[in-house]
């Protein structure tokens, strides 16, 4: 059977009776409509999707050449106001998230109203200490719910907030800090990860010895670690709390509609991480329409996106997404295998969830374990199952969907990135049968189109090429803060008059979309992107490394892992311990989810006679396909080539 042939439709009589969108017509049609009638069908949206205070004058105004784009200007409307005031009357009582603790005897359970009265309370708080709209606030925190009540916070004053991952280091903390000018920090003494306590606030404090231009510190009391606070600039987030009253009442800031509503720092193929700036109305609208179509969300249904909050998924498909269609979410603050490798399998039954959105790479190391962890639990609330991250194996996805899903919930392969904001090419339950590894068809709104190399559509079924998107949607990323020019040359200057997604893709002979992967230097780790610029150049920072050379490589758990080629210095000399340092150098300079799989020292490496490292051989020597290498005629010296084969490392 041929990937394309082998089909899964088992689901779709039970969804074609009560899903929203029911079978290929409905879905055809609508799409039709949002392509052709962009501005037609995307105004009937935000009439059904948000709470406006002040309409829009003019749906969509855009020019790619110049990457400017712009929905709904003139709106105005507050995303917290759409995800806590506004459910009020209809659902105070209803539960916005289970919080499951890292150990399973801590949970919460926190309605609409608490959230909404805790968002209040911590708005009043950022304001007493001095943040104001359009100002900047990082983020760095485990996944408690101070944690969204701080997104939410921040959006209700409109303030911008960027969340910096619990798995970055000091320094990627410093950077974020000093490229956005924040002058706040909200942060955790520590979290709790397998059992263990991980203390958090040792790096926010290296950070700030690079950061002098931040203001406060509001630390969140975790893990009671007793550490001291600095007097005059760290403060306790609950003794702050505690200042304000109750029932205090921060009246929602009135946005406009184009206005930023966060920043999200992400890779590139260059230079350092990237701050994608996603607006307060397009970004919700969007995440809101993907979260109810997508997943098929009924009102008292439970959902459960495994994502940290701290990437985009968790932004769009833990906070905004679901708290905007007012539905009932889980958070999990800590990791598939604590106690046991049981553990979601045991979430999923306790809240006798619905709906699972999780990441290929967590599938594979849940797969590994053996089905007997999946079968001692009752996982018959479920009817539909989610991926998301990067392209998932076929293996992967049968061994989910026949041991998670007993072979009658539909996978929904999601294809995005932070820079979409929301779901661009997706099954929807409804619609149509699912393929192993297919992410099927796109979203409404969304006009993709493969290029082969001369920048024309591909000609025919399952030829691979460029993946590219025509047309503005609404959750699009609006800029690079502080660099709009390098927002516009990496996402539209490639292919004139589109976005550029930098992934490869093809589509088959039925219409389905497979992701084949990126296409530029960037490497997904489970599911998270690192640049292979940035990887380079926290190695040779090392006093040891003259040069590095970073490529991403198959990796039976990871999707990729990373292999560094090194050049040492004429004085430094190759060891282990050697390696283990520049293991280390990396995880300090970016955090532990940048650690080095292999490292090869070398005395060369190939390159172009212009002295352009060529990388496509290191992905291949990599990946072990040492028949493919390919022409190497233009390689300066060849002989680099056989010293690279014969010293390739294996992982283990
Ligand atoms: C990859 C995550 C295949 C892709 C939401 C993309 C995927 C990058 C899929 C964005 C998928 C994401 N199938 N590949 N379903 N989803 N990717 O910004 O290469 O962290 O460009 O956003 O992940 O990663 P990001």
């Amino acid at each position: 059977m041929t990937e394309s042939t082998e089909v899964y439709g088992e689901h779709l009589a039970e969804f074609q009776k009560t899903a929203y969108i029911k079978g290929m017509d409905e879905y055809q049609k609508l799409y039709k409509q949002s392509v052709e009638d962009p501005e037609g069908f995307w105004a009937q949206q935000a009439e059904k999707y948000l709470s406006w205070e002040k309409k829009w004058d003019q749906v969509l105004d855009y020019d790619f050449t110049e990457a400017r784009i712009s929905w709904f200007s003139g709106g105005v409307l507050n995303a917290s106001y759409n995800c806590l005031d506004r459910h009020l009357d209809t659902i105070a009582d209803k539960i916005a998230y289970y919080w499951e603790g890292d150990n399973p005897e801590e949970t919460k359970a926190v309605t609409y109203k608490d959230l909404y009265t805790r968002v209040n309370r911590f708005a009043a708080v950022l304001k007493n200490n001095g943040v104001k709209k359009g100002d900047r606030v990082i983020i760095y925190m485990p996944m408690i719910v101070e944690l969204p009540v701080s997104l939410l916070a921040c959006a209700r004053i409109g303030a911008i907030h960027s969340v910096v991952f619990g798995g970055f280091s000091a320094d990627a903390i410093a950077n974020r800090i000093k490229d956005c000018g924040a002058k706040v920090v909200i942060t955790a003494d520590g979290g709790y990860r397998g059992g263990k306590p991980v203390s958090l606030k040792d790096n926010v404090d290296k950070a700030m010895e690079k950061c002098p231009d931040v203001e406060t510190v509001i630390v969140v009391n975790r893990t009671d670690s007793g550490i001291p606070l600095k007097p005059g600039k760290e403060v306790w987030w609950h003794e702050e709390e505690e200042k304000t009253a109750a029932d205090t009442f921060v009246a929602p800031e009135p946005m406009d509609a184009e206005d930023p509503l966060f920043i999200l720092y992400t890779s590139g193929s260059t230079g350092k991480p990237k701050g994608v700036v996603h607006t307060h109305a397009g970004y919700l609208l969007y995440t809101a329409i993907t979260t109810r179509l997508v997943f098929d969300l009924k009102d008292d249904e439970v959902f459960w996106c495994t994502a940290d909050i701290g990437w985009i998924t968790g932004h769009s498909y833990i906070v905004y997404g679901p708290l905007c269609c007012g539905l009932t979410g889980v958070m999990f603050e800590g990791v598939p295998n604590y106690p046991d490798f049981d553990r979601f399998w045991a979430i999923v039954e306790k809240y006798r969830i619905n709906k699972f959105y999780t990441a290929p790479t967590a599938i594979r190391a849940l797969a590994r374990e053996g089905e007997s962890h999946v079968e001692k639990h009752d996982l018959s609330s479920l009817s539909l199952l989610g991926t998301v991250g990067e392209p998932i194996n076929p293996e992967a996805w049968r061994w989910y969907y026949k041991n998670v899903g007993k072979s009658r919930c539909p996978i929904i392969d999601t294809w995005w990135q932070t820079e979409t904001g929301g779901h661009m090419l997706t099954p929807l339950p409804g619609v149509a049968p699912v393929k192993p590894g297919s992410c099927s068809f796109p979203f409404f709104g969304v006009d993709p189109v493969i290029l082969d190399d001369t920048g024309e559509p591909v000609k025919f079924p399952d030829e691979e090429g460029l993946l590219c998107i025509r047309k503005p949607w609404p959750a699009m990323a609006r800029t690079v803060y502080g660099d709009h020019e390098r927002f516009r040359e990496t996402y539209f200057s490639q292919v004139p008059g589109m976005y550029f997604t930098g992934d490869a893709a093809k589509k088959d002979a039925d219409g389905y979309y497979w992701i084949i992967g990126r296409i530029d230097d960037v490497i997904n780790v489970s599911g998270h992107r690192l640049g292979t610029a940035e990887l380079e150049s926290a190695l040779v920072l090392h006093p040891s490394v003259a040069e590095a050379a970073v490529v991403g490589f198959p990796h039976p758990i990871k999707g990729q892992g990373i292999y560094a080629f090194v050049i040492l210095k004429a004085n430094a000399t190759a060891s282990d311990a050697l390696k283990k340092e520049l293991v280390g150098q990396v995880r300090n300079e970016i955090g532990p989810i940048a650690t080095l799989d292999i490292v090869q020292f070398t005395d060369g490496l190939p390159k172009t006679r212009s002295g352009k490292i060529m990388r496509r051989i290191l992905k291949k020597i990599s990946a072990g396909k040492l028949d493919e290498l390919g022409d190497t005629s233009t390689i300066a010296d060849e002989s680099v080539i056989d010293k690279l084969v014969e010293n390739r490392v294996n992982i283990e």
